[in-house]
């Protein structure tokens, strides 16, 4: 038998082997001042295409204010206890039916954080007869969520309706053994590529397959459809989506979830949530925070129409430049580039120092080998100015990397790291 840490002390994991070179800089970077278009990294100034600040909330003069009348009246305390028990208030209801309404549902219920209210939504609503049918990009929190299933589970292709077809037949055939139902599961807007779920084409399989459908909406909500109810309403499908779920942590620049759907549904899984059974209620100054920045959504479309002026016009400079931005379809842009860890490091450290820009960098495990995505997040307190400085840098790091320069700073990283 050998000591639990034993591995740990070997393998630090896919990621964890680069700490050495990469945190405090590529991970766990600092960015500090108010939440911005620009903030400092390291003392320097840098344009912020990493935070998902979507509609500019974050830092709002009106959401600042009543955030902090909100401390001032309520504490980080307030309520105390589990909904259930003692953590229920007026405002939380009144925040689950203004959320509910703004998505077109029925109810809605809220979730502390969104990663474990993901998780304990979908333990929630199957049981062991049934089958989960899910998208193999989807985020970690889906992931989890059905890791905890006790019964069957399949992946299909990304967004590929042949895949799905396919394994709703597979989980169709196992239910009518069983007797249990399918959850098919999607995200609105796939957060790294971009690219939307296909919904309305799903909803279509309805006609074919019985199954119940959880959309994961994390960056449709508030950027996407007309009036921001996220990538159901954009595809024209919301009310086909049986169990709607977005997170306060993007467009609403908080912190804090909510899932919507039919009350009875919604009934069902505030009793059985265990994520919200047995944790303490969403703290006030959040649900406060909630209801006013819901009500900017709502009457100030000026916000949506930014944003979008500047995904627009970032992401058509970079098609104009010859960048490879993928297949999004929403405000998350995506540059791929093909180099090796050590390069994109090089590369990202030049994006920073020499050009002022700050984004993210993904690469393998979550990306396939030899592929760098910089992922940017516009938002609508960028400006042109930004959008152009950003442009400039991002030609000038081409040509870098096409003429080896990254190759050549980044070999004594790559040789430590394989040492
Ligand atoms: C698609 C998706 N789902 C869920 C979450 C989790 O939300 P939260 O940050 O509220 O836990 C995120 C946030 O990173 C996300 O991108």
């Amino acid at each position: 038998m050998r000591d639990l840490f034993d591995k740990i002390y070997k393998d630090k994991g896919p990621l964890g082997k680069w700490a050495e070179f990469a945190e405090g800089y590529f991970v766990f970077p600092k960015l500090e001042g108010p939440i911005s278009n620009r903030m400092k990294f390291r003392g320097k100034e840098v344009i912020t295409w990493s935070i998902n600040d979507y509609l500019g909330l974050a830092n709002h003069p009106e959401v600042r204010k009543v955030d902090a009348e909100a401390a001032a009246d309520y504490g980080s305390a307030y309520p105390m206890g589990a909904r259930m028990m003692s953590g229920h208030t007026d405002l939380h209801e009144k925040l689950q039916e203004e959320l509910a309404s703004f998505v077109n549902k029925q109810a809605a219920y809220l979730l502390n954080f969104g990663y474990q209210g993901m998780v304990s939504t979908i333990d929630a609503l199957v049981s062991k007869a049934d089958v989960i049918v899910y998208d193999m990009d989807a985020h970690a929190c889906i992931i989890d969520g059905v890791r905890l299933h006790v019964g069957q589970r399949f992946t299909y292709k990304h967004n590929d309706m042949e895949s799905i077809e396919k394994n709703l037949e597979r989980a169709t055939k196992i239910c009518e053994q069983t007797g249990g139902g399918i959850l098919l599961i999607s995200e609105g807007v796939f957060g790294m590529r971009g690219e939307q779920g296909k919904l309305k084409e799903i909803v279509a399989l309805k006609e074919k397959y019985n199954f119940r459908f959880f959309v994961d909406d994390a960056h449709g909500f508030g950027t996407l459809g007309a009036t921001g109810a996220g990538a159901g309403e954009e595809q024209g499908v919301q009310d086909e989506i049986d169990v709607y779920f977005a997170t306060f942590a993007k467009s609403l620049a908080s912190t804090g979830a909510f899932i919507a759907g039919d009350k009875e549904i919604m009934d069902y899984l505030k009793y059985n949530l265990r994520s919200q059974m047995f944790a303490k209620s969403l703290q006030m100054q959040l649900v406060v925070g909630a209801l006013k920045r819901l009500d900017m959504l709502r009457t100030m479309p000026e916000l949506k129409a930014k944003l979008w002026e500047n995904v627009n016009a970032l992401q058509s400079g970079l098609k104009d430049r010859g960048f490879d931005i993928g297949t999004t379809q929403s405000c998350v842009t995506p540059v791929y580039l093909k180099g090796s860890i050590p390069e994109a490091m090089a590369l990202v450290k030049d994006l920073r120092e020499n050009h002022g820009v700050f984004c993210s960098i993904v690469v393998y495990p979550v990306i396939p080998k030899g592929l760098i995505l910089l992922r940017m997040i516009p938002t609508a307190t960028h400006t042109f100015d930004d959008i152009d400085q950003t442009l400039i840098a991002f030609s000038a790091i081409r040509e870098r990397l096409e003429n080896g320069t990254y190759k050549r700073l980044s070999a004594s990283v790559a040789a430590a790291a394989n040492e």
